[in-house]
């Protein structure tokens, strides 16, 4: 039985990638491992791993001694977070994944994901349906590891072969666990603010539009570019991909439909400059020809599944 480890399995994306990699494996095939020492109750059905990316030895005498084949390489600061500690940022989303790269060009690993982001593309950048081949300059240190990440990956499959896989995600929003300290995070906070009948102040101005997606469209897109023959794939730098657009005050307006006392103000801190900085939408009609990727939730069933699903208890967890 090949087997997959998911690292930075107990953030927003992992929780859910975990869960359907375990649907689609089996439970027994997919082990979740983060750098927290409790396993979220959601992925007892499996094995969990204490793992911190940064201790290499440790990493790689695992996935060498337990055969694991497939790695899913989540764990790193986000844009808000980074810019706080860019040092620790650059070393975290950059060790860990020469790491992994080093283990698959060694044939330890046969297939790596790994996650990129619209941060990738800076302010030069035409911010209107963003082409996958643009002018990339991003200005955050979260953008700058990304951006390197991905020339990185690309160079491990052009001069060794490595079969590295990878999306340049929108803001994902869910409601199955909580977002980790990025721009695009004000696009969930709200939902659990609406439901609990409060005032919401958002961090960005009411027409800031940036690209954003459902997370069970994004947990698909993963699967579909990960299960995709490698001949269909052009890319192997990162993917552009599109779910829906949209500023906080077109999502205020949705949210109102169905709860109409909800209320917004909008007071900007420093991530307002981020969002800035990145496009508005995405064009990502490479992955739609490539290996068929379409996305399932527009704006307003995403509102719509997030009202009926939040669930603001989570808030205390
Ligand atoms: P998150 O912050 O919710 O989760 C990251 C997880 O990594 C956390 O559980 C954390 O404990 C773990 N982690 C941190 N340091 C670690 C270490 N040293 N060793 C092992 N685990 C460690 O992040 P997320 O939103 O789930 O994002 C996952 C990946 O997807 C990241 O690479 C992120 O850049 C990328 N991404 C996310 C989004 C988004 O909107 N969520 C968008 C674009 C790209
Ligand atoms: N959602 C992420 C962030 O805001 C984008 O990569 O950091």
């Amino acid at each position: 039985m090949s087997k997959t480890i998911v690292i930075g399995a107990c953030g927003q994306i992992g929780t859910e990638l975990v869960l359907a990699l375990r649907k689609q494996n089996g439970n027994d095939a997919v082990i979740a491992a983060d750098v927290k020492n409790d396993c979220p109750a959601l992925l007892s059905e499996g094995a969990y791993m204490k793992m911190d990316i940064l201790d290499r030895e440790f990493v790689r005498t695992t996935i060498i001694n337990q055969e694991i084949t497939e790695v899913y390489l989540l764990a790193a600061l986000l844009s808000a977070t980074a810019e706080k500690n860019p040092d620790f940022a650059w070393r975290l989303n950059m060790e860990g994944l020469f790491t992994i790269l080093d283990l698959a060009k060694e044939g330890h690993v046969s297939k790596i994901f790994w996650p990129s982001s619209i941060a990738v593309f800076g302010p030069t950048t035409p911010r209107d349906h963003t082409p996958q081949f643009t002018i990339m300059e991003p200005t955050t240190v979260y953008g700058i590891s990304k951006l390197a990440g991905e020339r990185w990956c690309e160079y491990y499959f052009n001069k060794h072969n490595v079969d590295v896989r990878s999306i340049r995600y929108p803001g994902l929003i869910s409601y199955t666990s909580l977002p980790g300290g990025g721009t695009t995070d004000y696009a969930v906070d709200i939902f659990y603010q609406a439901k609990l009948g409060k005032k919401y102040t958002c961090f960005l101005s009411e027409d800031t539009a940036l690209p954003m997606m459902f997370m069970e469209d994004a947990i698909r897109a993963t699967l579909e570019l990960m299960n995709a023959p490698n001949e269909k794939l052009t890319v192997r730098s990162s993917y552009n991909l599109s779910g829906c657009s949209f500023t906080p005050s077109e999502l205020t307006s949705i949210i109102k439909r169905h709860i109409p006392e909800f209320e917004i103000e909008y007071v900007p801190d420093f991530r307002q400059a981020i969002a800035e900085s990145w496009p508005k939408s995405i064009d990502d009609s490479q992955a739609r020809l490539d290996w068929g990727w379409k996305e399932n939730y527009p704006t307003d069933l995403l509102v719509k599944t997030m009202i009926d699903h939040v669930d603001p208890s989570l808030l205390n967890v």
